[in-house]
């Protein structure tokens, strides 16, 4: 029998009441125990009631402090000329990267220039001298600019996304890019040139918000209103020579493009 309850038990369990001096029934009306156990047992078997769902508070809302995006906007929508950005920067504290920087490393090269590059963050060599692009990589960009007739004594400024050394060299992380964006745009806009280079994922990421310089590179985009040319950065360059001829492709557009604007 399914309910486990056959006639001998129900036999032994009347005994035993028997026994107890139980000479009656006491109920009026008559109760079938197999039918009661079988209901036992299936709401045995069946699961557990889902206890009900408490209904919960909203968490009460974190006070993260002031927004470093926001007052970096502030500190450079204030900044009227390159000196005062530079100052701007140099008093922002919401950055972490600056904690574990020698110095500030602002920019380099001719402020009348045509031709504005963005690269990512000082490197060691960087940090130590407070201008950008002047170790191994700097030094190949120099030989590139100068195939092409270009130079920072005359045509060229050079800048970062970030202006402070990453420990290590690590990549700078999305909220450090974003709150120094706001200068990095300032700063483009101060210089004014007629075009942009992009040298990297990191400012590729940070100029146009995209990522994926083999497919970017060569390619005309538009950041901050101008036209934006990204290419390899010449430290990949330096680890991937091979990667030259597309560099070299690139300068050649860059030296074309200036050409038509005259
Ligand atoms: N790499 C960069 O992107 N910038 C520098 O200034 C030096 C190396």
């Amino acid at each position: 029998m399914d309910s486990g309850i056959d006639w001998h038990w129900a036999r032994a369990a009347l005994d035993w009441q028997l026994e107890l001096g139980a000479d009656e029934a006491i109920g009026e009306a008559p109760v079938d125990r197999f039918a009661v156990e079988a209901e036992a047992q299936a709401a045995r078997a069946a699961p557990a009631a889902m206890p009900a769902r408490r209904t919960m508070a909203p968490p009460p809302p974190v006070d993260s402090g002031p927004d470093p995006v926001a007052i970096a906007r502030k500190a450079a929508a204030g900044a009227a000329t390159l000196d005062e950005l530079r100052a701007a920067m140099a008093a922002y504290d919401h950055c972490e990267l600056k904690r574990g920087a020698r110095q500030l490393v602002f920019s380099d090269g001719t402020p009348r220039a045509r031709v504005m590059i963005v690269g990512e963050a000082p490197g060691r060599d960087e940090d130590l001298q407070g201008k950008p692009f002047v170790g191994r990589a700097g030094q190949l960009l120099d030989r590139m600019l100068g195939a092409v007739g270009l130079s920072r004594q005359e045509t060229v400024y050079i800048t970062n996304v970030l202006p402070w050394r990453p420990p290590q060299n690590r990549d700078p992380k999305p909220d450090e890019i974003a709150m120094m964006k706001p200068f990095l745009a300032r700063h483009i806009a101060l210089v004014d040139p007629d075009l942009l280079v992009i040298m990297g994922n990191i400012s590729c990421d940070a100029l146009l918000g995209r990522r994926g310089i083999t497919r970017l590179r060569g390619k005309w985009a538009e950041a901050e209103g101008r036209p934006a040319l990204p290419m390899f950065h010449p430290a990949y360059l330096l680890r991937q020579p091979q990667m030259k001829r597309e560099a070299w492709a690139d300068m050649l557009e860059l030296a074309a493009k200036l050409k038509v604007l005259g």
